[in-house]
């Protein structure tokens, strides 16, 4: 056996083995087990490192993420609950009305490694810092972070997680395509149809992440003293944006963001949508959208991007290296649904997989402030132009 294949082999166990395999069960009152849920997410777990190993570990690759693993930048940020939100609003995150959170907020790319200018899903994950509770992720209670996760449209392209484990197949080996849609010709076709248009007719393709409507996709509890519901969130520009020109770069999104915070800063309304019984919107589907007709999104807060220069070698390092997920939250905010409950365990173990495999394992830590991240002030631009990057060279 070769030292690379018994050294992937090796992270591949040890992550496997570590990884918190319960679920986040007693389930809420709106949600519905999926037999064999547990099941389906180590299945995937194992599939996503089985693209990982082949893509980086065997290339001698520094191992990026599996889903997102473009990361156009991360940028440092203030999160400030409305001063004027109503008092049955006031719990989780927003229990206090004009409380400011530091933050951290990373831009991504859903495919591979690709460029800026190829068509494709983007995201907008946040990290609040300081905000006190326990968090649902066993591994991290003590954390002080809680995490936003946003994709540049309504809707998931699967309706839940086995579904989502079809595609994956599907990436493994073409030939799956049979099989998935003779297990259901209509439903699996519509999956492949959202998969398809999530980033290659995504409506977003050609503008400024400045301009981009992101969406959590998926459910999460709003849970208080005065109200207990599902909710979506989702992060709007705060106004009419200038939509300028990319550079038609493979960092025409980095730049474009760059060139923009370099002049003023930058400014999205956080805002949640309700669950109302009755109207059709289903918690446990990803793929449902919860149109505005049916649940319009209520203003919660304002994330405000200052001035600022995100585009260095060692901000962008920074960047991959963070961890977001949808469980480092407090139980205000639970995460709901089939595919966040197997978000859950999928998250946590490539995460650990990738900053195994990076020998960042020790370096790595939930981040408690922006105080590291300030401190990165070196200018310095090139390296991090490009994601294929050799692990040796770090
Ligand atoms: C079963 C369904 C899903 C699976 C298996 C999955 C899997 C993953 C994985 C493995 C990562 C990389 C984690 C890491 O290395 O730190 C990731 C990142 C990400 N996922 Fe998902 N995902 C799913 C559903 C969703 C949904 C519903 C959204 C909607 C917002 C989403 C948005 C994202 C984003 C934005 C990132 C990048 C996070 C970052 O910036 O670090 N995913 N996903």
């Amino acid at each position: 056996m070769n030292l690379k294949f018994a050294r992937a082999l090796g992270v591949l166990g040890s992550v496997l083995c570590t990884a918190n395999v319960a679920l986040a069960l007693p389930l809420t009152q709106w949600e519905t087990y999926v037999p064999g849920e547990e099941q389906e997410a180590l299945d995937t777990t194992k599939d996503l490192m089985g693209f990982m190993k082949k893509d980086y570990t065997d290339q001698d690759k520094r191992m990026f993420r599996d889903a997102h693993p473009r990361g156009i930048g991360c940028v440092a940020a203030k999160f400030t609950v409305n001063s004027d939100l109503g008092k049955i609003y006031q719990t989780g995150v927003f229990a206090k009305p004009g409380k400011s959170y530091d933050a951290i907020i990373r831009f991504s790319g859903s495919l591979g490694p690709a460029g800026d200018n190829v068509t494709d899903a983007r995201g907008m994950s946040i990290k609040l810092f300081d905000v006190p509770g326990t968090k649902l992720l066993e591994d991290q209670p003590n954390a002080v972070t809680h995490d936003f996760i946003q994709i540049n449209a309504p809707t998931f392209p699967a309706p839940n997680a086995h579904d989502f484990a079809g595609l994956v197949k599907i990436k493994a080996n073409p030939a799956y395509i049979v099989r998935f849609l003779a297990e259901s010709p209509i439903g699996h076709a519509l999956v492949l149809k959202n998969a398809l248009a999530l980033a290659g007719r995504n409506p977003n393709n050609g503008k400024s992440l400045a301009q981009m409507q992101f969406f959590s996709m998926s459910p999460y509890l709003l849970k208080g003293d005065a109200i207990n519901t599902p909710i979506k969130f989702s992060s709007r520009p705060c106004g009419p944006v200038a939509a300028g020109e990319l550079n038609g770069s493979e960092t025409e999104l980095r730049d474009d963001l760059q060139e923009r915070l370099s002049k003023s800063s930058l400014c999205f309304k956080f805002a949640l949508q309700f669950f109302t019984p009755g109207r059709g919107l289903e918690v446990e589907d990803a793929s449902d959208n919860w149109t505005t007709d049916k649940a319009p999104f209520i203003d919660f807060a304002e994330i405000t991007i200052p001035q600022q220069n995100f585009r260095t070698d060692q901000k962008l390092r920074y960047c991959d290296a963070l961890s977001f997920q949808p469980w480092h939250a407090i139980a205000q905010h639970q995460p709901l649904g089939n595919i966040n409950r197997v978000r859950k365990i999928v998250y946590e173990a490539i995460s650990n997989y990738r900053h195994k495999a990076n020998m960042e394992a020790g370096l790595y830590a939930e981040p408690v402030s922006l105080a590291p991240w300030n401190a990165l002030t070196d200018p310095t631009y090139s390296v991090w132009k490009d994601v294929k990057i050799p692990a040796a060279s770090h």
